[in-house]
C-alpha cells in the first residue's frame, strides 16, 4: 500500500491556512508541515520555525524529512529562489522558479512579454528618470496609472487623477526612492469590473480554477486606502463562461506558452488580475502564486483532491477538477487602524462558536486563547446557494466573534453587477 504523503506548505497567512486545510482533506496526505505557519495553522499542520526566504533551511528540512510535495505560498519565497533550489535537489515543488516569477516580480518583464506575444493589456511606457516620466504624464490624459516596477506590498500603484498627484507619486518613486530601486511604468487607465483568474500551470498545460473577486479597499463602498485584501467571493456571476474562456485562450494559455518560449517554463499558480473592458478581458497584473484572499474562497469550493490536482498538474497530466456550485464569501476581520498602525494583543472571544471555516491571518495563541497579532487577523467564510445567502451566513458567523479592536467590511460580495457579460 502507498504510504501516507508528507507535504510542506511555505507561508504564514490566510492563503496558506486555506491550502493546508484543503490538503488535509486528502486521504493520501498523512502529515502537513507549514513554515512558518501561524497560530491558527498550528491546529491543522505542524508549524516550523523556518522563514519563507530561508532557502537552505527549507531545502534541508524537506530532504531530511522526505517531503513528497512542497507548495509555496508567498512571492518572497519565489523571489528568493526556493523553487530553483528545491528542483536542484530533486524535491517536488509547486511554485515557479525565480526566472518565471518575473511575471509578478517585474512589471516591465510582464509588460514586455505581453507586448511581444500579443496578450491584451493596457499600453505602457517605462521610465527611470523623474523628469522624463513627468514630461510623459504632462503630455498624456488623466487618470494616469503609475506603477512602481518591483514588489511594493500592493502599495506601488497610484491612479493619479491630476498632474499634482502624478508628480507626488513620481517624486516618491523615482526621486526619493520610497520602495528601493528606481523604475516606474506609466500605464493606460482601463475601465471595467475586475476579477481574479487563477490557473494551475505546468509548462504549456493550463488548468483553470473557478473565478473570484477580491476587495482591496479598507472600507465599505470600496472607500479608504488599499490593503492586502479585505474579503473575496467566488463564483463571479458577472463574468460569463464565454468571457472566462476568452481569458483562458487569449491570456492565460498564451502567457504559459510565452514563458516556455522564453526558456522560463512555469510550474505553479499563474494568477491573472484581469479587467473586463469594452474590448474584452485585459491584464492588469500577473502574480506567480495563489492569490490572497481569493484562495480562501476558491479552494473551499474544490471538491476534487487538491493533493491529486497539484500532482497531476506538476506532471502535466489530464485532470478535470470538480467544483461545488455553492457561493463562498470570505470577510477579513482586521485591526482597527489597518492598513496604518494598530494595536495588538486583545483576546478574540467566541471563535469556538463559529460553524463555518475560519482562516487565520494574524493571530497569536496564549494558554489556548487566540489574540490579535497582525493587521489582517482572521478571514471568516460562509457558503450559500448563492452570494446573497452566503453574505447573510457570513454576517451571522462574524457576529459570534467578540473583539472590539477588530473591524470588517459589510459589503463583500454584495456589489455584484446584475448584468451578465456578453
Ligand atoms: P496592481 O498592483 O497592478 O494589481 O494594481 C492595483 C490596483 O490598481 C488594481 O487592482 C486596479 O484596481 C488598479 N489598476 C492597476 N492598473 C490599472 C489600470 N491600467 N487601469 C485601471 N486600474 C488599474
Ligand atoms: N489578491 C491579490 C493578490 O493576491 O495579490
Amino acid at each position: 500500500m502507498d504510504k501516507g504523503k508528507k507535504v510542506l506548505v511555505v507561508g504564514s497567512g490566510g492563503r496558506e491556512h486555506a491550502i493546508v486545510k484543503s490538503l488535509a482533506k486528502s486521504p493520501k496526505v498523512a502529515e502537513i508541515f507549514c513554515a512558518p505557519g501561524n497560530a491558527g495553522i498550528a491546529n491543522d499542520a505542524k508549524c516550523l520555525p523556518i522563514k519563507v526566504d530561508d532557502v537552505e533551511g527549507l531545502v534541508n528540512f524537506a530532504q531530511r524529512n522526505h517531503i513528497d510535495l512542497t507548495v509555496i505560498g508567498p512571492e518572497a519565497a519565489l523571489v528568493a529562489g526556493l523553487a530553483d533550489a528545491m528542483l536542484q535537489n530533486d524535491i517536488r515543488v509547486f511554485g515557479p522558479t525565480k526566472g518565471a516569477t518575473q511575471i509578478e516580480s517585474s512589471k516591465e518583464f510582464a509588460k514586455m512579454l505581453m507586448e511581444k506575444y500579443g496578450i491584451p493589456t493596457g499600453k505602457y511606457k517605462s521610465f527611470s528618470a523623474f523628469e522624463d516620466a513627468l514630461d510623459y504624464v504632462k503630455k498624456g490624459s488623466f487618470p494616469s496609472v503609475i506603477k512602481y516596477d518591483g514588489l511594493a506590498a500592493g502599495k506601488g500603484v497610484v491612479i493619479a487623477q491630476n498632474l499634482k498627484d502624478a508628480e507626488i507619486a513620481l517624486r516618491e518613486m523615482l526621486h526619493d526612492h520610497k520602495f528601493g530601486d528606481d523604475k516606474v511604468i506609466i500605464e493606460e487607465f482601463l475601465e471595467g469590473p475586475e476579477f481574479s483568474f487563477m490557473c494551475f500551470v505546468s509548462g504549456e498545460k493550463v488548468y483553470p480554477l473557478e473565478l473570484a473577486q477580491d476587495h482591496k479597499r479598507a472600507f465599505d463602498g470600496d472607500k479608504g486606502p488599499n490593503t492586502g485584501g479585505m474579503g473575496a467571493y467566488s463564483p463571479v456571476p458577472f463574468i460569463s463562461e464565454k468571457v472566462k474562456n476568452e481569458a483562458l485562450e487569449k491570456i492565460m494559455k498564451p502567457t504559459a506558452k510565452a514563458l516556455m518560449d522564453m526558456g522560463l517554463p512555469f510550474c505553479g499558480v499563474l494568477y491573472g488580475g484581469l479587467i473586463l473592458t469594452q474590448e474584452g478581458p485585459k491584464v492588469i497584473e500577473f502574480n506567480a502564486r495563489f492569490g490572497d484572499p481569493e484562495t480562501e474562497v476558491v479552494l473551499p469550493r474544490l471538491e476534487s483532491d487538491l493533493f491529486d490536482f497539484i500532482n497531476y498538474a506538476i506532471e502535466g497530466k489530464g485532470f478535470i477538477p470538480q467544483w461545488s456550485h455553492d457561493a463562498v464569501i470570505g470577510v477579513v476581520l482586521a485591526s482597527k487602524g489597518y492598513p496604518g498602525s494598530y494595536k495588538k494583543g486583545e483576546e478574540i472571544k467566541g471563535l469556538e462558536n463559529i460553524q463555518t471555516e475560519v482562516f487565520h491571518m494574524g493571530t497569536a495563541e496564549m494558554n489556548g486563547k487566540f489574540h490579535v497579532a497582525g493587521g489582517r487577523v482572521l478571514m471568516v467564510t460562509a457558503h450559500g446557494d448563492d452570494l446573497p445567502e452566503a453574505a447573510l451566513n457570513v454576517e451571522k458567523e462574524i457576529k459570534l466573534i467578540e473583539c472590539p479592536s477588530l473591524f470588517h467590511r459589510t459589503d463583500i460580495g454584495k456589489y455584484v453587477l446584475n448584468t451578465e457579460s456578453k
